[in-house]
Order: structure tokens, then sequence, then C-alpha cells
């Protein structure tokens, strides 16, 4: 790439794609690398001034029993910011010393584009590509026009992007060795942008994502340059099995400000059927306010007499005793395929699950006296909304004088007998309110909803609940209705 003759650095600057990371950020990106092995061959490719392998060094001599050796290779094109490199570089070397560990370095002041596009591509007789064990990267970003040399060299290793920043993390990839680990920060846009679909397919099917942190302020990262990208910084190992669950995590962007983590499947994080292949990055700010919401509750599921059970009729177990359509001698048996918008709706004759079980001496221990109960789901569609779908069941639609719940439901009860109705209708909202669903997916990274993180939950108390009971007329009420139902009340009691 050849540099405008300009004297004008802020327009130079821009040409190169340079923002520099600023230290904080360089030690959290660091900071978030996996066990290395004890020779790393690492790479800082658009180096600048040295920041990230500063970081990344400084944390492997905090941990002396792993690292014993970093052979570090940079490319940086800039020759005006060289000599500050080198400085840091010394820095570097200082540092290991100190620390026992041996540091090689290579320096390299080359077009890292250019250059690992023709090695990538065996065109360099007898120079193959460099492989490593570990990436820290703060690529340039650029849009690059469809006929300039970068989109060519690109194109001739298979990687078709529009800007410099997929190209360099294109090609990163490509160069690690397998289990191999990059941490890089770049902007969002590759998430969703559909221009970067083909940069989509090509990272997440030969990068392993490990752990997506955000900022929530689009200047955090990178203050002084007044970047008003949003950035993202990722962790990723090079393989082709994605975990079952990462961490997401979030940050201000203030020095010395918290980090808010959370565990997601990855099925939330990319969707098994889109064919777009986008990286979805759930909110974790709603997840903080979640638990302070709940922090501020003091009321224990115990402390309100209320009990939470596993539905007791195991069906493969009372199979004899199972009936397709209601008839004489039998009572309801309720599965979660008879929830219907907040109440049950039963018989459900067209549903492939029995409607109903005989009620006789063998049954009758696994049966519970007709009541008002609170019903959960205890597996939940990965497309459902929430984690948590609560719903009712009222005696007064449903006639019987005993019920059986199947066990695929959690239902709510006091002492083995139905609840009070306003604590009843009040437990309804709040359980199925989005701060409660945010907050079970602080500590839950899957669908399933045991009845001991049912018990975990702390709840508003019976007053506040049967406020809440009180203004709910109807049950089937929209998520922001009930939210803000359950926020007001949860807001008045303080
Ligand atoms: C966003 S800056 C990041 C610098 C440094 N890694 C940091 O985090 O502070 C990207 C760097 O890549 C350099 N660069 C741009 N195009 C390059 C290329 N084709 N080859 C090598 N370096 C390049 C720029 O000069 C700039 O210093």
């Amino acid at each position: 790439m050849k540099l405008a003759a300009t004297g004008n650095p802020r327009a130079r600057q821009e040409e190169l794609g340079q923002f520099l990371t600023a230290p904080p950020v360089a030690d959290f990106m660091a900071s978030m690398f996996g066990p290395l092995p004890r020779t790393v061959r690492l790479l800082d490719a658009g180096a600048g001034a040295g920041a990230l392998t500063l970081a990344f060094v400084s944390r492997c001599c905090e941990k002396r029993e792993d690292v014993r050796a970093i052979e570090a290779t940079l490319y940086e094109l800039d020759e005006e910011i060289l000599d500050a490199l080198a400085a840091t570089m010394r820095e570097c070397e200082r540092r290991c010393s100190d620390a026992g560990i041996r540091f090689t370095l290579k320096i390299y002041s080359e077009d890292f584009i250019q250059e690992m596009s023709l090695r990538l591509a065996g065109d360099l007789f007898g120079t193959p590509p460099p492989a490593f064990d570990a990436a820290i990267a703060n690529p340039p970003y650029r849009k690059i026009s469809t006929d300039s040399g970068e989109r060519r060299a690109l194109r001739s290793v298979g990687v078709e992007t529009s800007n410099l920043y997929t190209g360099f993390i294109a090609l990163i990839q490509r160069l690690l060795f397998p289990g191999g680990q990059l941490v890089g920060i770049t902007p969002r846009s590759f998430c969703n942008g559909p221009y970067f679909r083909p940069f989509r397919e090509d990272f997440l099917s030969q990068l392993e994502l490990r752990r997506l942190h955000v900022f929530e302020s689009r200047k955090a990262a990178f203050r002084e340059d007044s970047v008003l990208q949003e950035n993202i910084i990722f962790h990723a190992v090079k393989g082709r099995h994605q975990p079952r669950e990462m961490i997401v995590s979030s940050s201000s962007g203030e020095q010395g400000d918290g980090i808010t983590e959370t565990v997601f499947p990855f099925a939330e994080i990319v969707h098994q059927h889109d064919a777009e292949k986008f990286i979805h990055i759930p909110s974790t700010t709603g997840h903080a306010s979640a638990k302070e919401t709940m922090d501020g509750l003091s009321a224990s599921l115990a402390s309100l007499g209320v009990t939470v059970s596993t539905g007791r009729v195991v069906d493969f177990r009372l199979k004899a005793a199972l009936r397709k359509e209601p008839e004489r001698g039998t009572v309801p048996l309720l599965y979660p395929c008879h929830f219907n918008g907040g109440t049950v709706h039963w018989p459900k004759l067209n549903a492939r699950k029995p409607n109903a079980i005989l009620d006789n001496a063998e049954t009758r221990p696994w049966l519970v006296p007709s009541g008002m109960y609170l019903l959960t789901k205890r597996f939940t569609s990965k497309e459902e909304r929430r984690r948590l779908v609560a719903c009712m069941f009222d005696p007064d639609q449903v006639k019987a004088e005993w019920i059986g719940f199947e066990n695929h439901l959690n239902y709510f009860h006091a002492n083995g007998h139905g609840l009070e109705r306003l604590l009843a209708v009040g437990l309804y909202a709040f359980l199925n309110s989005t701060v409660v669903d945010q907050y079970f997916r602080r500590f839950s990274g899957h669908t399933q909803v045991n009845a001991t993180d049912l018990r975990t939950l702390t709840y508003p108390d019976r007053n506040t609940l049967q406020a809440m009971g009180r203004e709910m007329t109807v049950l089937d009420l929209a998520q922001d209705e009930i939210d803000q139902l359950v926020t007001k009340h949860l807001h008045a009691r303080r």
C-alpha cells in the first residue's frame, strides 16, 4: 500500500486505519487468553506502537509458571511509528528478562495483507507462511474497494471482504495452529452487516468463539481518537467445533468500572438455522439491572408459605392409567402442551399427549387436590422468548376434584394445596416478567428450569405480590404490559 504524501497527520492516520489501543484495554485483551504453551509464537499484525504485545508480554511475566519463551512477530507499515514500536519492544525485553522468559523479536515494516496473501497462496517460492500459537490484534479499519491491491491479494487466498480489518482477521485465522488463540478488537459491524456474510462464514467455520466483550459506550475504547465505531473484543480458538456455551461480557469502558459477565448458549449467539450467520450479542446491561432489582427483594418462597415441586405424574411409569380423552373415573392430566397464553387450555384432543389419568388407589398418591396452582415449564425451546414460562391453573376453568401435573412441569403450591388467588396471580406476573427472565439468564445458560432454580430466587413480599395480582385483571397481557406492572409495584415498595 502506498501512503499519500500529506502533511496532515489525521489524514495519514485515517489512511493507515491507525487507532491505538489504550493500555487498560490492551491489558484486558491480554487477560482473555486461555492457557498458553511454554513457548508462545505470537503475532501482532498492525502493531502500531506495540501496546498489545507489551500487554501480552506483561501478563505472561506476571504468571511466571506458564510461559518460558515468547517469539514475537510484528507487522507495521507506518515507518513513522517504528521508533515508538522499538522502544516498547525494549520494555518487553526488560520485563521478560526480569521474569526469566526468553524473548525474541522480528519486526517487519511490510504490508501484512500483501505479504501473507502471497505466502498463503504459495506464490513466494520457498517461504511458507509462518504459524502462531497466539495472535493479538487491533487491525486497521478502512474500506477497500473492489479493484484495490488489498482486495486482489485477499481474493487470491479466497477471502472476499470489503474492509481491511476483516481482511486482517481472515489472514490471521489462517496463520494459527489448531488450538491457536486470537484476541482481537474490531468494529462490531462484521456481526450482522450483510456484506460481511462471507467473512462470518469463514470466521465461524474456522474459529471457535469463546468470549465476546462489548463496550456500553461507543467511544470507550479509543477515547482520544474519538472513534465512533461500536467496538467488540473477541477471544476465539482455531478449531471447528463451536462451544455449547460462551461468555458475553460488557463494561462501560470507564477505567476501573466493573465488568458484567453472562454465559449464553452458543445457539443464542449464532442461531442454528440462520443462513446469514448473524452474531447476536445479548445486552448484558439488562442483566446487571435485573440483578440489582432482585437483590433488593427480601422474601423467599418459604417465607411466603409457597413450595415449588416437579409434577408428580411420571407418565411412562403410569402408562396403563393414561387416557387420550377424559372419561368416567379420570381426572385432568396436564402437560406443558396445555399452556395457552397464560392459562390452561384443557382438554387438547388433537395433542399427542394424553389428557386424562385414572383416579384410583394406584394413581392418587401422584395427584393433587384441585385449586389455584401456578405452573412453569421445565424445558423451554430455544425459540421461546423467555426461559421462564409461567401459566395459571384455575379450578374455575377446569372443573375436577383432583388433578395430575406431569413431570415436565413445575407447580407452585401451598403445602400440597392450591394457592390463594391474588398471591398466585401476583407470582404469575412476577415470574413472567423480563426482570426475572434476565436475572435467570445470568446464572442459567441452558433452557432447563429446575424447581431448585425457582426456589433460590428472591421474591417480592406477600403484599406486593397481592397488589400485582389485584391489578392483573386479565392474564394474557403483552410482555411490556406485564413488565410495566411488575416494575411499578417493585418500585412502589421501596
Ligand atoms: C488500529 S491500529 C492498531 C495499532 C496497535 N495494534 C494498537 O492496538 O495500538 C492498526 C495499525 O496497523 C497499521 N497498518 C495499516 N495497514 C497495514 C498493513 N497493510 N500492514 C501492516 N500494518 C498496517 C497501521 O499503521 C496501524 O498502526
